[in-house]
C-alpha cells in the first residue's frame, strides 16, 4: 500500500502540474494516441519470426483475448525451445503503460512503480528488448542474427521510415523496442471499454451484487482490496488502474507444479529448492524479499492463472485465500519473513462476500458491450 503521506503529496504535485500544463486526463489522452509507429509495432508483436527457432512472438505469451497475458493459461508459458520454461507466470499486460520507473519513497523506504514482477526494467522501452534475448523466452543467440531476421520482415522497411535508417544493431534493437512501447501505449492495450467504465461514465448500473462486491473490495475493515489495486483515479493519468504499483509479499506459497523446477540445471542450478526472491533480486535488500508488484486487476476475469508463479486457478480461490490465508490450513509462503498480515489474511468476509467480490473483479473485464 502506498504511504498515505506520500499519496497527498503526489496529488499535491500533480494538480500543480495539472493546473501548469493541463489536467492529468488531457495528458493522459495524449498519451494514448493511435499512429503508424502503433501500427508498426503491432506487427512486430504478432511476428513469430523474431524467435530462435521461430514460432514464437510477443503475442505467443500475452494475447488480446487473455488480457495480454498467456492465450493457453499456463502457469509459465513454454519458451521457443520446447521444454523450457521461465520462472514466473505471463502477466496481463494491458495498462502496463502506467507504470514509471522503480523509485524508492524515502518516507517508509518503500519501492513502486518498474515494469515485471520485480521492477528489474525501468520503462516499455527497456523491457521490449530483454524477451528476444532471453534463452527461456524467443532465445536471440546474438544481435547479428536477430537483426538479420527483423531485416527480412515485412515491417523492416516501415521501421527505417519511421525512424530513419542505422548500421549499429544496438540502434536497431532500440527501434524496435520503440515501436513496440508505442503499441503497447496505444487503446488496443488500454480500452478502458469494461462494464466497471461504463458504469464510472454513467452508461450502464451495476446489480446489487456487483455493488456490494465494489464497496467490500474498497472498505477498508472487509475486502480492503483497494489498498493496493487502487480504485481511485491515478494521480499522474486520472485513469482507475487497479494498482498503485508497489509491492508486497501476500504470501503466496511455493508452486509445486512450476515447470521450472525441471528445467535443465544449466538454467536453474537449485531445481526444485528454487525460491523467487521477487524485489529483493533488483534492489538487493533483504527486507524486500518475497514482495513483487502488484498488478492491475483490469481484465483479470480472462487472465487465470493468479500471482507471480500461477498458483491459482480461480478468483474464488484467490479471495478465499486472501479472507483466510492465516487461519485456515495453507501451506506456507515461500518467504515468511515479510508476509503482510496487517491488511490480509483473516478478512472475516462470509462465502457471500467472498462470491461478491469476485462477480465485481468480472466486471472489469474489456469489451463490454
Ligand atoms: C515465453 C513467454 C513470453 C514471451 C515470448 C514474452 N513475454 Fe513478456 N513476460 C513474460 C513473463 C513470464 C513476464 C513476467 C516476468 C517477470 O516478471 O520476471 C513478462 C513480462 C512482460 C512485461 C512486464 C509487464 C509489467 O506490468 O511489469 C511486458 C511489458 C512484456 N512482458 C512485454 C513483452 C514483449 C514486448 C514481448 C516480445 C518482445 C514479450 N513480452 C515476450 C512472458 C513472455
Ligand atoms: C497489501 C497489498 C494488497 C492488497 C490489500 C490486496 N492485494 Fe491483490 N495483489 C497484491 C500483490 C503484491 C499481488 C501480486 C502477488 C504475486 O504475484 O505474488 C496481488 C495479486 C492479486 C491478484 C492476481 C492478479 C494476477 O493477474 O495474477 C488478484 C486477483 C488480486 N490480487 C485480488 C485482490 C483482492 C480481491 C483483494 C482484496 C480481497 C486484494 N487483491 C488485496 C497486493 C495486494
Amino acid at each position: 500500500m502506498r504511504h498515505s503521506k506520500k499519496g497527498m503529496v503526489i496529488v499535491a504535485i500533480a494538480t500543480t502540474i495539472g493546473t501548469l500544463i493541463s489536467c492529468g486526463k488531457e495528458l493522459n489522452e495524449i498519451r494514448i494516441v493511435p499512429s503508424d509507429k502503433a501500427a508498426l509495432g503491432r506487427e512486430i508483436f504478432f511476428d513469430t519470426n523474431l524467435s530462435n527457432p521461430v514460432g514464437q512472438s510477443c503475442s505467443s505469451c500475452h494475447s488480446p483475448e487473455t488480457g495480454f497475458s498467456d492465450p493457453l493459461h499456463r502457469i509459465v508459458s513454454e519458451g521457443a525451445v520446447k521444454g523450457l520454461f521461465s520462472n514466473r507466470n505471463a502477466p496481463s499486460i494491458g495498462y502496463s503503460m502506467f507504470s514509471f520507473p522503480l523509485q524508492m519513497d524515502p518516507a517508509d523506504s518503500s519501492y513502486s512503480g518498474g515494469f515485471f514482477f520485480d521492477g528489474r526494467a525501468n520503462s516499455l522501452q527497456d523491457q521490449a528488448k530483454l524477451p528476444f534475448f532471453n534463452k527461456l523466452e524467443m532465445n536471440n543467440t546474438d544481435a547479428a542474427s536477430f537483426i538479420e531476421k527483423a531485416k527480412k520482415a515485412s515491417w523492416f522497411p516501415l521501421l527505417t521510415k519511421a525512424y530513419g535508417e542505422f548500421q549499429e544493431p544496438e540502434k536497431i534493437i532500440t527501434t524496435i523496442a520503440d515501436a513496440i512501447s508505442v503499441f503497447e501505449r496505444s487503446a488496443t492495450l488500454n480500452q478502458f471499454s469494461s462494464k466497471f467504465d461504463a458504469h464510472l461514465k454513467g452508461n450502464v448500473t451495476l446489480t446489487d451484487e456487483e455493488k456490494l462486491g465494489m464497496r467490500l473490495f474498497i472498505d477498508s475493515s472487509k475486502g480492503n482490496c483497494a489498498a493496493c489495486h487502487s480504485i481511485e483515479p491515478d494521480a499522474i493519468s486520472g485513469k482507475v488502474l487497479f494498482t498503485d504499483f508497489t509491492y508486497d509479499n501476500i504470501g503466496v506459497p511455493k508452486n509445486p507444479a512450476n515447470p521450472f523446477y525441471t528445467i535443465p540445471s544449466i538454467f536453474n542450478p537449485d531445481r526444485d529448492a528454487f525460491i523467487d526472491f521477487g524485489l529483493s533480486t533488483t534492489v538487493k535488500k533483504e527486507m524486500y524479499k518475497g514482495q513483487f508488484k502488484v498488478p492491475s486487476l483490469r481484465n483479470v476475469a480472462v487472465s487465470a492463472p493468479y500471482f507471480h508463479n500461477g498458483y491459482f486457478q480461480t478468483l474464488e480461490d484467490v479471495v478465499h485465500f486472501y479472507n483466510k490465508r492465516d487461519v485456515e490450513n495453507f501451506p506456507k509462503p515461500e518467504i515468511e519473513a515479510t508476509v503482510n498480515h496487517r491488511e490480509m489474511g483473516n478478512l472475516k468476509l462470509t462465502p457471500q462476500e467472498e462470491k461478491a467480490i469476485v462477480v465485481f473483479l468480472k466486471t472489469l473485464t474489456d469489451g463490454y458491450k
